[in-house]
């Protein structure tokens, strides 16, 4: 049978998953006319590793092993944009999601019932009596709702991470999509100007099997992030805007060191205002590290000291510039405060195109 679906399993450390799920899938869609897209980034377990040893007994199954990049989305995109098969469906790697369903969400698009069929936690006829995690289940509850009032798009789970598609309609999509955080499916039904006409099919939402879920942490900034990236996004990036509000609170610790100096210490002037700018450098980069770059998190000891020195080598620059001008502007009369801040704003210009490219770069 010629290739018919493709099946994209973003990976985060799953290593034990993976045989078996394949397993599933084939009892699930029989020997052929199926290809299982394994999108791994660069997991420490050796998820891609395994992915390599099975694709090497079994030429259904690729491995996409991505170096240096984070996020479910972009993996997604990734494999819409690697295979060759007419119908694509992306699913958790984790065997919450039950490859039998692949079968009725196939049927669902192909008689042209539906461009997207979404397998659903919350249909009516689904259960998450597995998923045991009340938090989430609440949490999942408020984004939904808000994510249908935000799109307009009437479905029971807009979050769900698993649904199936013709391929062209996604590649259709992709140029346009943000391809941030997890929320792959709602950024496809929101970018597409045609109402996409969506099914939806109640699943029950197992337990995971092996290994633990990489959402719980982030998922509500990545969530917030995406709304951002949606709405504004084209105006001011999502990633500029993370660092201009970590730069709003660093102005903060700033004032804040730069007036315990005047005041409780009486030292001078520039002094202070030389302090405060590295301990809000410090803050920055903790805070930057742990938000704005949170996909390219700088985790061991050894690269965070070498990135906050080359944080504050590319800042330094521009903290020379800060010091210098608002310590003319002071000494010219101008308000403490005022010359603080345009001191901090011209610094920060700096302080964001130099830092991206060497601090978090790829290189
Ligand atoms: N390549 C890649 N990159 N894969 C990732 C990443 C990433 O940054 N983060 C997670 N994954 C993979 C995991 O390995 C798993 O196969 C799948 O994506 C889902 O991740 P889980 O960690 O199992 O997510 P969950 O079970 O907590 O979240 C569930 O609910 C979300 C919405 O609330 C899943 O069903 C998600 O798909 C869903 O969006
Ligand atoms: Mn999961």
């Amino acid at each position: 049978m010629a290739l018919d679906l493709a099946i994209i399993l973003p990976t985060l450390n799953e290593r034990d998953n993976l045989a078996p799920l394949v397993a599933r899938i084939e009892d699930a869609l029989g020997e052929t006319g199926w290809e299982v897209l394994v999108v791994d980034d660069n997991s420490s377990d050796g998820t891609a590793e395994e992915a390599r040893r099975i694709a090497r007994e079994d030429n259904r199954v690729r491995v996409l092993q991505r170096i240096g990049r984070r996020g479910l989305s972009s993996a997604a995109i990734e494999g819409f944009c690697a295979t060759a098969a007419p119908f694509v469906a992306v699913m958790d790697a984790d065997h919450q999601h039950d490859p039998a369903l692949l079968v009725d969400l196939l049927e669902a698009v192909r008689s042209g019932q539906a461009d997207v069929a979404v397998a659903s936690r919350f249909a009516e006829g689904a259960s998450t009596d597995q998923w045991a995690n009340p938090e989430r289940e609440k949490l999942s509850g408020v984004a939904n709702r808000l994510a249908r009032k935000l799109t307009g798009v009437e479905l029971s789970d807009p979050m769900s991470g698993y649904f199936l598609l013709q391929t062209e309609t996604a590649l259709a999509l992709v140029p346009r999509l943000s391809g941030i955080g997890f929320k792959i499916l709602l950024d496809l039904l929101a970018t597409s100007e045609k109402p996409l006409k969506v099914r939806d099919i109640p699943m029950d939402f197992a337990a995971r099997r092996a290994g633990e879920s990489k959402l719980d942490r982030a998922i509500a900034v990545d969530f917030l992030a995406g709304l951002y990236d949606k709405a504004f996004g084209r105006i001011i990036p999502t990633r500029f805007a993370l660092f201009g509000t970590v730069g709003a609170l660093g102005v903060l610790v700033h004032l804040a060191i730069l007036y315990l100096c005047l005041w409780l210490a009486g030292t001078q002037f520039a002094w202070s205002q030389a302090i405060a700018t590295l301990g809000a450098m410090t803050f920055n980069f903790w805070l930057n590290n742990f938000l704005t770059y949170r996909d390219r998190r700088l985790e061991t000891f050894g690269k965070l000291l070498r990135g906050w020195a080359s944080f504050v080598l590319a800042c330094s620059i521009g903290a020379f510039a800060n010091v210098a001008i608002a310590a003319t502007l002071f000494e010219r009369g101008v308000h403490s405060l005022l010359a603080a801040l345009v001191g901090i704003a011209i610094g920060s210009v700096w302080n964001y195109a130099l830092s991206s490219r060497f601090v978090w770069g790829r290189y």
